[in-house]
């Protein structure tokens, strides 16, 4: 039997993510911000709500809307309450991953506010102490971090999760991150193993141990080498019924597709330009194809499978039960 076409049409979409910034307190070492790829976007470029609203208008059936982005803190767009306002305006459920390290408590006790127990929050925290935290999270405050989530949680029924993510350098920490966990307010405490890393890695991320943990590089050395790359793989965003709107106002079916939208930005294809068909044929280029790209096969071939499944996402919850996960994004029952 033939493979289903992969197709998206604007009224199957069910979840956005939105890059709504390109803008951040931080330096994270593994981040994209890090990549010289990025060095020739303009600092400071937000998107247009207005285009943004009437943008997501057009999409009946959306359920979930993700402020994530690859390159930018979402809290940190000028607008973000109204973004948040529009979203829960439209019962629609969100997923927000913060640093944590910008604004006011008072900032943070008014967004919760606007958020309900539908909503999902995390918090980057990477580390029981400031030095640990701030290893990977250059110029982040662990203390500002928390007091950030607990002015968040004091007005909000959101969930929260303390976000870790696992290197060489913190992989001997989780037992105090858990203990963290119990002693501040969060629902859930999540470790997820480093993703799209640097395999070499640079003389100052090995100085750091800024690496993935040895057995993870061993065991994908090993599936790289067994695994043929197969090329005729099923899209996690036509699966999904999801796609990704970046600051620039690109319409894409992944945030791992948002280098493409770097190198020429003036022959982007965008919200401000193109309509909703064009948006969509664009989008319908990159996951109709019968050949994906290498970038395709990372993150969505079996070979990204297999490293999931042996490597997943670890949840806790306070009543000290745990599981493995294998949606981003999702939590355990609390
Ligand atoms: C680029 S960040 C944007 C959101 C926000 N600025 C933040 O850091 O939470 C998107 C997501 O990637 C995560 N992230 C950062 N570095 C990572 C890494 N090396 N491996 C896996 N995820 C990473 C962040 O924690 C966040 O959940
Ligand atoms: S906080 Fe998020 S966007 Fe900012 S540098 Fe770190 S990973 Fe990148
Ligand atoms: S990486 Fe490629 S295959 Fe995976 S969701 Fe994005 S476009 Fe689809």
């Amino acid at each position: 039997m033939g493979r289903v076409k992969q197709v998206l049409r604007p009224e199957d979409i069910e979840s956005i993510e939105l890059g709504l910034i390109n803008k951040c307190v931080l330096d994270c070492r593994l981040c994209l911000r890090q990549e010289s790829i990025t060095d020739n976007l303009e600092k400071d470029v937000a998107i247009n709500i207005k285009d943004l609203f009437i943008f997501m208008d057009q999409l009946p059936n959306l359920k979930q809307v993700d402020l994530v982005g690859s390159i930018s803190e979402p809290t940190l767009h000028k607008q973000f309450y109204d973004i948040i306002k529009y979203i829960k305006g439209r019962g629609l459920n969100i997923r927000l991953s913060t640093n944590g390290n910008t604004f006011s408590l008072r900032w943070w006790e008014n967004l919760g506010k606007l958020m309900d127990e539908h909503d999902i929050v995390r918090f980057a925290v990477d580390g029981s102490t400031q030095e640990i935290h701030s290893k990977y999270r250059v110029n982040g405050k662990l203390s500002k971090v928390l007091d950030c989530h607990t002015a968040f949680k004091k007005t909000s029924k959101s969930i929260t999760v303390l976000q870790n993510i696992l290197f060489i350098y913190n992989i001997d920490d989780q037992e105090n991150i858990r203990e963290l966990f119990m002693k501040e307010n969060f629902d859930i405490c999540e470790f997820t193993h480093t993703g799209g890393f640097d395999f070499e890695g640079t003389p100052s991320l090995i100085d750091d141990n800024i690496l993935p943990v040895k057995d993870l590089l061993s065991n994908y050395n090993k599936l790289t080498a067994n695994n043929k790359y197969d090329m005729n793989l099923d899209c996690n965003a036509f699966l999904g019924k999801y796609i990704y709107l970046n600051h620039l106002g690109c319409v894409l079916p992944c945030d791992d597709m948002e280098e493409t939208t770097f190198r020429d930005v003036d022959d982007n294809i965008t919200i401000y330009n193109n309509t909703v068909d064009e948006l969509f044929k664009h989008v319908n280029s990159i996951i109709s194809k019968r050949s994906f790209c290498k970038t395709c096969v990372e993150c969505c071939g079996q070979m990204h499978h297999d490293i999931r499944e042996e490597y997943p996402i670890m949840q806790y919850n306070r009543r000290g039960e745990s599981a493995a996960l294998y949606k981003f994004r999702e939590v355990i029952p609390l």
